[in-house]
């Protein structure tokens, strides 16, 4: 049987710096039998020496796109370049299967293409839980960030906060974010701040939660909260009393009172503490967003909005960014490539009721759903 071939793309989403595929992830393909070609690329997180050295055949970025069809395409995000249909087998994020913005000209391309899209958030156990996901350094990438947002109000209240810096692993933010708030903490008599994270004992809750440790935060100063305390309704005092808020809740599809609203903010009066709500979760757009207190994403340039009514001192601003892993590019790389290996260990033997057809059952479902004209 002719040798299963991986071309791992280059990714074109500017400050991407995460792979789907690390230099470990890789060996253990070549050493199963497996050819793997990898695109070049200065952005991504691991260098390509990484790859060589594991004995990958690197090829330059873009190649994907006239590669023989039966290679299969490896990425990350989504391919958004052109209209052409798309031929090969293909596996990356590419957030049109739930109907987003754009899905119907996304997905029509594979369909005319005769291609086959396996989307990495539909890759699942038999049981639905998703094979890998990025969550646990989304909490903990967005929790340093709104540490950061909290000791910049402090510190220069009313003034822009500027870009995050990047750094090449946690320890480092880590670092930076202790260094950052110690200025801050003996301007706010010494006091560190109090978080409280809801979803705390799903993935990216446990990042959050170990971010603050991390920092020093004692565990008194981090209230955890999951379902059976949120179980009696929004909104919550506990949030307005909080220094910082950390979401991280998955919602599914019920409709849940808000966690807290601009009235329960206004009501906490002199109480509130809060400054900073770091949205990980990051739905501003969803009927069932239960931080109906903005609307609007907010990036690493700028990465964070400001709370508009019925908030003025201390101000309230929140982080909304939705590729928060991206600041841990490598750790968050490592895991999630960790996590997809052993289904990629099985594409060369794809049966009928593995992780790949369950993919394949669901691309073919959402193609079924497009509209006629396309
Ligand atoms: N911003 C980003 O870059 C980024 C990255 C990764 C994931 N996410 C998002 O973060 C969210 C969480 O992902 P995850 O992988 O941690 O999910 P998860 O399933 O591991 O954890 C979610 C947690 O939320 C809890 N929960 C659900 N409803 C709740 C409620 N009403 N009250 C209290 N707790 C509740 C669950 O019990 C669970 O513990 C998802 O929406 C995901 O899409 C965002």
């Amino acid at each position: 049987m002719a040798p299963t071939i991986i071309h791992l793309r280059a990714e074109t989403k500017p400050l991407e710096r995460r792979s789907p595929l690390s230099p470990a992830s890789a060996k253990a393909l070549l050493d199963a039998g497996y050819v793997l070609h990898v695109e070049r690329s200065s952005d991504r997180i691991y260098k390509d020496s990484e790859y060589e050295a594991v004995g990958a055949e690197m090829v330059p970025a873009g190649t994907w796109v006239n590669a023989p069809t039966d290679h299969i395409i490896l990425g990350l995000k989504e391919i958004t370049d052109g209209d052409s249909p798309l031929p090969h087998t293909y596996i990356h994020f590419q957030h049109c299967f739930k109907k987003q913005d754009g899905w119907a000209a996304a997905l029509s391309r594979f369909s005319r293409g005769n291609g086959l899209l396996y989307d990495l958030e539909f890759l699942t156990e038999p049981n639905g839980r998703r094979v890998a996901a990025f969550g646990y350094w989304a909490g903990y990438a967005g929790t340093a960030i709104a540490m950061l947002a909290w000791a910049h109000q402090i510190l220069h209240p009313g003034t822009p906060q500027g870009s995050v810096p990047v750094f090449d692993s946690a320890p480092e933010l880590a670092e930076h974010v202790k260094k950052a708030i110690a200025p801050a903490v003996a301007a706010n008599n010494n006091q560190l701040p109090r978080a409280i994270v809801i979803g705390a004992l799903g993935r990216c809750g446990n990042g959050a939660r170990d971010f603050c440790l991390t920092i020093g935060l004692p565990k008194e100063n981090i209230l955890e909260w999951d379902l059976p305390e949120t179980k009696k309704g929004g909104p919550f005092k506990e949030i307005a009393t909080s220094d910082i808020f950390v979401n991280c809740v998955y919602l599914g599809a019920a409709k849940i009172p808000p966690f807290v609203t601009f009235d329960s903010l206004a009501e906490a009066g002199d109480e509130r503490r809060l400054r900073v709500i770091c949205d990980v979760s990051c739905d501003p757009n969803s009927e069932n967003n239960p931080i109906p207190v903005y609307s609007t994403y907010s990036s690493f340039d700028s990465p964070t909005v400001p709370v508009k009514e019925k908030v003025e001192n201390p101000e309230l601003r929140v982080i909304a960014i939705d590729h928060l892993p991206t600041l841990v590019a490598r750790e968050s790389s490592d895991e999630f490539s960790s996590l997809l290996l052993p289904s990629l260990l099985t594409l060369n033997k794809r049966d009928t009721e593995g992780v790949w057809t369950r993919a394949q059952n669901t691309f073919n479902e959402r193609v079924k759903e497009l509209p006629a004209s396309n």
